[in-house]
Parts: C-alpha cells; sequence; structure tokens
C-alpha cells in the first residue's frame, strides 16, 4: 500500500545538504579584481541530483569548489548539513569534506604513488569504515565502472578516462552525504560516459544528493533539477523532467502523429 504524503510531512523542514546564501567570490589577481561568483543563493535538499550548467567561465567551478571548501569565499554563507561552514579553517574544512563530501574535480588529483585500489579506499578508510567495507565497497565501485582489472594500477598507468572514473569511485567511497562533481564526464566517450551515468542514477536512487558540473545537456538529463550560471549569477533554477518517465514511444507517441499530419 502507498503511504499518503501529508503536506506537512513534506521535506520542506528537513535540513538541506547544501545551502548558499549571497555567496560571493572575486580573485584578485595581479591587482585586476576577477567576479567569480556573483552572489549566488542556493539549497540543495537531501537526496536531490543537481546540474550546474552554464558558458565557460560562469563560475561553475569556483562556485562548486567554495561549497566543498576548496576555495575560499569573498563573503556570503556556506551551510553543509546544518553545520555552518564558511567560517571554518582550511582544517576544518579537511575533516568536514572526510565526513560528509565526495569530490570529482575537474582534473583528477589522483594520489600518484597509490594503486587505484587505495585511491579509492583510502577515503573510506580514513571516514572510519573497517578495510573489509572499504575493500567491499571498491570492489562493487569499480566493477560498475569496468576498472575491476585496474585495481593494482597506478593512476600514471590509466588514461583520462579511467583516472576520471577511478576520481568518482573515491569520491563515492565514502558514501558522502554530498557528492559534489566538476564535470565528471569531461574526459569519457560515450561508453564510459554511460557507466558513469549508470552509477550516478543508481547511487542518486539509493539517496545520494549530488551537484554536478556539466557541459552536456545529455548528462544534466539525469539530474532532477537544472541550475544555469551565467556571469557568476543564476540565470535559471528549475526542476527537469523525470528521465525515469518512460520515453514517448516514436512509432506510437504524439510525434508519430505529427509526423503523420505533416
Ligand atoms: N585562480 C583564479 N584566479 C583568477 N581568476 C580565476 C581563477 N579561477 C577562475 N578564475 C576566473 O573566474 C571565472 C570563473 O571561472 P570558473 O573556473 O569558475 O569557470 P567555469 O564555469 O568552471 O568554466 P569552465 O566551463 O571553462 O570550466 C573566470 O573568469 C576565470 O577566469
Ligand atoms: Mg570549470
Amino acid at each position: 500500500m502507498i503511504e499518503p504524503v501529508s503536506p506537512a510531512e513534506e521535506p520542506s523542514a528537513a535540513v538541506p545538504v547544501v545551502r548558499a546564501v549571497n555567496l560571493v567570490k572575486i580573485y584578485q589577481t595581479g591587482g585586476l579584481p576577477v567576479p567569480a561568483v556573483r552572489g549566488v543563493d542556493l539549497r540543495v535538499e537531501p537526496g536531490e541530483f543537481v546540474a550546474v550548467m552554464g558558458p565557460s567561465g560562469s563560475g561553475k567551478s569556483t562556485l562548486v569548489h567554495m561549497l566543498g571548501g576548496l576555495d575560499t569565499r569573498t563573503s556570503g554563507e556556506i551551510w553543509v548539513d546544518g553545520e555552518r561552514a564558511d567560517t571554518l579553517t582550511e582544517s576544518g574544512w579537511a575533516i568536514l569534506r572526510r565526513r560528509k563530501i565526495g569530490f570529482v574535480f575537474q582534473f583528477f588529483n589522483l594520489v600518484a604513488n597509490m594503486t587505484v585500489a587505495d585511491n579509492v579506499e583510502l577515503p573510506a578508510l580514513l571516514g572510519g569504515s573497517s578495510p573489509r567495507h572499504a575493500r567491499e565497497r571498491r570492489e562493487y565501485l569499480l566493477g560498475e565502472l569496468g576498472l575491476s582489472g585496474k585495481a593494482d594500477a597506478s593512476p600514471a598507468q590509466l588514461s583520462g578516462g579511467e583516472q576520471q572514473r577511478v576520481a568518482l569511485a573515491r569520491a563515492l567511497a565514502n558514501q558522502p552525504r554530498l557528492l559534489l562533481a566538476d564535470e565528471p564526464t569531461g574526459n569519457l566517450d560515450s561508453r564510459n560516459t554511460r557507466d558513469v551515468l549508470r552509477l550516478l542514477g543508481e547511487v542518486h536512487r539509493q539517496g545520494q544528493t549530488i551537484v554536478m558540473v556539466t557541459h552536456d545537456a545529455r548528462v544534466a538529463a539525469l539530474a532532477d533539477r537544472l541550475i544555469t550560471l551565467l556571469d557568476g549569477e543564476i540565470a535559471d533554477d528549475g526542476a527537469i523532467a523525470s528521465p525515469r518517465r518512460p520515453k514517448p514511444d516514436p512509432d506510437h507517441g504524439p510525434g508519430k502523429v505529427i509526423e503523420l499530419r505533416g
């Protein structure tokens, strides 16, 4: 039986996984201020999958880096899972990330002198998982991404696309409260993109909250919500049609009718 959900029980009262209030980043390089993020207000609820799109230079990486504490803000507030985070020190952020945030960078940042397996297991071990649990999670993630055979390789022995998938496995190792991903399919061919999207879809269905920067509309279509940045500001923010809704059948759907009429 399906339980009715009364409006009072909607998750509006839930603590957002991440929240930004009037977030601003102005880079100062060579004396010239470069405003990269200009007053972003954002609230991501538990279980949401948010895609961030926008032209090159619009501030997407800067925004997600700030949400993960990898770049300092100029002004504004950041809250992670109900905790004020923008006032944390660098080591405070490091602890928060270890506990709650997985990050896939635009460039992968794997530890060069560790094997693929160790790269993926490390965050889980640092987060307090048992070695057995860390290993099982690593085997699952690498298997889903078609990388089981590369567990003992070092990152330098992998292609760019393989490194990118290892970075995704590492970010998910800890089952983090929040997954931040900056173009996780940017270097992948279509088959590997499909593997990454399948895994993202799967962890999302398991409740994973995701904020993902992408240039690819097909990748964004996996999300529930699309934010468009323009010149460091949110130009658009709205729900997108569920990818889980069955696609119209081209032989029987309205498209065919229109085609026949045309
Ligand atoms: N370390 C930095 N120092 C100075 N300016 C920077 C720095 N990093 C980024 N910027 C500037 O901030 C703006 C936003 O950059 P950002 O990397 O966030 O864009 P983006 O939307 O991620 O672009 P892309 O799609 O190309 O990755 C750009 O004008 C960029 O030149
Ligand atoms: Mg970027």
